[in-house]
């Protein structure tokens, strides 16, 4: 017999999908990663909805911004009992306001807090926040620290490799976060100043996997496939893999990976009329939230929805465009009259990174 092309490393072939981190049993090794201004409530909901999917974050929050509960920083720690197991991601160069926003989450129920140290923004780095920490290993520690002892809450980190390829200060802050209590660890294979060039790196992983002792190491980064999450676990050894862009092309890649890891079984693409229904579905579910608002928050997602569904581009530019909800309905009607008009194409650039020198982010 054939082996099928997505077939489940020898490695990961005998392994529990489930996974103990900070506590939480999670059902799933392959989590949502934070992509700020996308993986909204709405669009966690509707991808959690489709299966497979183990654990999801915030976008990252301002510490001060939670602690004055700011409109926006409320938007966005918003939550509903459906979208569990979730984690809030908060940041700031400052340890009382970490530790004030870790205070903040835990007398409002959250269940989890991670940690941001990952973000090549230069106002976020500037205020020693976001990558900026993984430049001083004691400094690091003991903002996490802190935040660890002032809840009960599991705590994590999110990372890159380091600064820079002369700075790779991953392995070496894992080791001592794992000491003194952090849950977990998640790494982005690249590190600050590659912002999103160049490829990840596993070897990078494999080393963060290789320094701590036992707490669960979330690889990060390009995974675009089923193939390339199983790859990234079988050559780095990580725990878990957290997807972001590749979740945004393929929302549909959580329940894939949970066909070919417990069923043994090819993934297979969504009919036309699920991904109608997932567009829907999402638009909905903002409207929850944001009510008219919503037309103009989806807008965004234009151009992702036009590629995924093949959508005609005169409808996409509409999509563009719209202003009512009546108009969503309307348009949606004319996708579904119109399908198979336009191929549907796998996009790869259609999620804005930061462009140009990362000093000038
Ligand atoms: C538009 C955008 C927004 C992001 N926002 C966040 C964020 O809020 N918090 C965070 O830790 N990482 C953030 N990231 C980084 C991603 O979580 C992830 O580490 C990175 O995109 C690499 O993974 P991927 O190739 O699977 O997308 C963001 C990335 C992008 C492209």
């Amino acid at each position: 017999m054939s082996q099928p092309s997505s077939h489940i490393p020898d490695t990961l072939a005998e392994e529990d999908p489930t996974i103990t981190l900070g506590g939480r049993i999670l059902q799933s090794r392959y989590f949502l990663a934070p992509l700020a201004g996308y993986t909204h409530l709405a669009f966690r909901t509707a991808m959690r909805e489709l299966g497979g999917l183990g654990l999801a974050t915030t976008d990252l929050v301002l510490a001060t911004h939670l602690i004055s509960e700011s409109k926006k920083s409320m938007e966005l720690v918003a939550t509903t009992p459906a979208d569990k197991p979730l984690t809030v991601q908060i940041y700031s160069g400052v340890i009382e306001h970490l530790v004030k926003a870790a205070h903040w989450l835990e007398d409002h129920g959250y269940e989890a807090i991670d940690i941001n140290m990952g973000c090549p923004m230069a106002k976020i780095n500037s205020q020693g926040g976001g990558a900026r920490m993984m430049c001083d290993t004691s400094g690091a520690c003991e903002v996490v620290k802190s935040v660890i002892d002032a809840v009960d809450l599991p705590v994590s980190v999110k990372m890159r490799l380091g600064w820079d390829s002369e700075t790779i200060t991953a392995p070496e802050l894992a080791k001592a976060f794992e000491e003194i209590g952090v849950a977990a660890i998640t790494v982005h294979g690249r590190t600050r100043a590659q912002g999103f060039h160049g490829h990840v790196d596993l070897d990078g992983i494999r080393a963060v996997k290789e320094a701590v002792y036992q707490i669960p190491v979330v690889g990060n980064g390009d995974v675009l496939t089923v193939e390339n999450a199983l790859r990234m676990r079988e050559v780095t050894g990580c725990d878990a893999v957290a997807i972001g862009r590749g979740a945004m092309m393929d929302p549909w890649i959580f329940r894939n990976l949970e066909r070919v890891i417990m069923q043994g079984k090819e993934p297979i693409e969504p009919t036309g009329e699920e991904k109608i229904q997932f567009l829907i579905r999402h638009f909905t579910l903002m409207t929850e939230q944001h009510d008219d608002y919503s037309c103009v928050l989806f807008r965004k997602f234009a151009g992702w929805y036009g590629a995924k569904l093949g959508i005609p581009e005169d409808l996409e530019n509409r999509l563009r465009q719209f202003e009512s909800v009546d108009e969503f309905h309307e348009i949606v009607t004319q996708i579904k009259e119109r399908q198979g008009e336009r191929e549907s194409w796998i996009p790869t650039n259609m999620i804005r990174v930061p462009n140009g020198p990362v000093e000038r982010w």
